[in-house]
């Protein structure tokens, strides 16, 4: 397996240059089953989870063909089959994205539970079935599989109201519902980028999707999806990832490709910790020179602080003068990697839902173990503040989200690098 060994306390300085969104990617690339024809999808991010996704796509009989390095046409006209493979899709939370495609087109879906998840488990799926069964599916769990059959063949409107904010279930409905007969509704959708990224990629392919954004969702039924081109919008998380590394290392540095509206969220927190942040069309010059200052967070849908940033900004604010508290209140328990923090010198402590943080002078490099995506990030972030060495191991969760992200901080000036060692067992992890 491969580590990262990190020489902390050098501030960053210079460009990095953000890739496409994974959670848009993720379900971009299963909703192409719903296209008879050829998307042809661009700023598609080189990361293991993409990855597996294709080839998922692959093994139901689509063709996918890497036209550069970010480009790729996925043809899905001949599919043969509607059942995926088991190992590959539960490996991965995204896996659920082609339960709502498959059905959506061929009116049936087995897809494995995905990430290991039950409908009563710590990430259920109770709002995309839902959804399914609301639009006309019969839902079932056989075998660790999800099996969803459309009652007359094809699945029918409906107007279905979500009881939690979910990104997947508003997704996954959506493309459940772009073939269906008449007109469909979600109401209390999720907001995020990626939902409207994902609208705007079935409506450039045919679909007509309108309101993505706001919390209602409107979707008329049409017969059938052609090809198309369309670019995936940048990471707004791995942009905020960027930005917190340079906050909490100091420096200058430019991230560019992103859209900045989608900072906002992240800018303003940064700023209220002393950091600056200067806005440009599609870039952000980060700066932090000043001593960092606390401030609180709460994690809420969007437009509001994303959860997917909190493990980072956590680790910004370990920095920071003065006692902050953060409060998760998307996820249940996402706090894993505080004991790891805690290693490296953090001073932590979780109490439910909120961690109280109290800022201390500096962090000392330690060997320290991911136990996600965005707990390695904050991870990677602590040992580049860090005075020291650190050791960051289980980097294949950071691999599943970030691309290069070696390459990157290295032209950023940090001293990080990836090294091979002896396999000790992978774990799955959430995605
Ligand atoms: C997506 O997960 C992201 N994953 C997650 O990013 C992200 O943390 C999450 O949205 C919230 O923004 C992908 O896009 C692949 P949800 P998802 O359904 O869709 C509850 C990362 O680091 N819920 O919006 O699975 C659920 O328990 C990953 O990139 C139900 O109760 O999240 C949670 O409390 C990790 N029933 C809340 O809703 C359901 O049927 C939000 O979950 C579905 C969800």
């Amino acid at each position: 397996m491969t580590k990262y060994i990190v020489e902390g306390g050098k501030p960053l300085c210079g460009e990095v240059e953000i890739s496409g969104a994974k959670n848009a990617a993720v379900a971009i690339i299963p909703a192409a089953l719903l296209v008879n024809g050829i998307c042809r999808i661009e700023n598609v991010p080189q990361i293991s989870d993409v990855s597996l996704c294709m080839n998922i796509l692959e093994q139901l009989g689509a063709g996918v063909r890497m036209i550069n390095r970010h480009t790729v046409e996925l043809d899905c006209r001949h599919i043969h089959s509607t059942r995926t493979p088991y190992e590959m899709a539960r490996r991965i939370r995204a896996s659920s994205y082609f339960i709502g495609a498959l059905l959506g087109r061929f009116g049936q879906a087995e897809v494995a539970m995905p990430g290991g998840c039950n409908f009563g488990g710590v990430r259920p799926i109770d709002q995309h079935v839902k959804g399914f069964t609301a639009l006309g599916a019969q839902v079932t769990v056989e075998g660790g599989f999800i099996r969803a059959v459309a009652q007359n063949g094809r699945l029918h409107s409906a107007n279905i109201y979500l009881d939690v904010v979910s990104v997947g279930a508003t997704m996954n409905i959506m493309m459940s519902a772009v073939l269906a007969e008449g007109n469909t509704i979600i109401e209390n959708a999720a907001k995020e980028p990626h939902v409207v990224d994902l609208a705007n990629f079935l409506n450039s392919m045919g679909a007509n999707v309108r309101g993505a954004g706001t919390d209602t969702i409107k979707i008329r039924g049409v017969e059938c999806l052609t090809g198309g081109s369309y670019a995936i919008i940048p990471d707004q998380i791995e942009a905020g990832t960027y930005m917190a590394a340079a906050a909490a290392a100091g420096g200058q540095i430019l991230v560019k490709n992103i859209i900045p509206k989608h900072m906002d969220c992240i800018t303003a927190k940064l700023q209220e910790c002393g950091v600056e942040v200067e806005e440009h069309e599609d870039t952000l010059l980060v700066r932090r020179t000043e001593p960092l200052r606390k401030t609180n967070i709460k994690t809420l849908p969007y437009p509001g602080f994303p959860t997917d940033m909190q493990p980072q900004i956590t680790t910004v604010l370990s920095l920071a003068k003065g006692i902050s508290l953060v409060t998760e209140s998307v996820w249940g328990n996402r706090y894993r990697y505080v004991d790891e923090l805690r290693r490296m010198g953090a001073s932590i402590q979780v109490d439910d839902k909120t961690a109280i943080v109290e800022g201390v002078d500096h962090l000392s490099g330690a060997p320290v173990q991911a136990s996600d995506l965005r707990a390695g990030a904050a991870l990677v972030i602590a040992a580049l503040a860090a005075h020291g060495q650190s050791e960051i191991s289980c980097v294949h969760y950071i691999e599943r989200g970030y691309e290069n992200i070696v390459a990157k901080l290295q032209a950023l000036g940090a001293d990080i690098r990836s090294v091979e060692v002896p396999d000790e067992g992978e774990e799955l992890g959430i995605g």
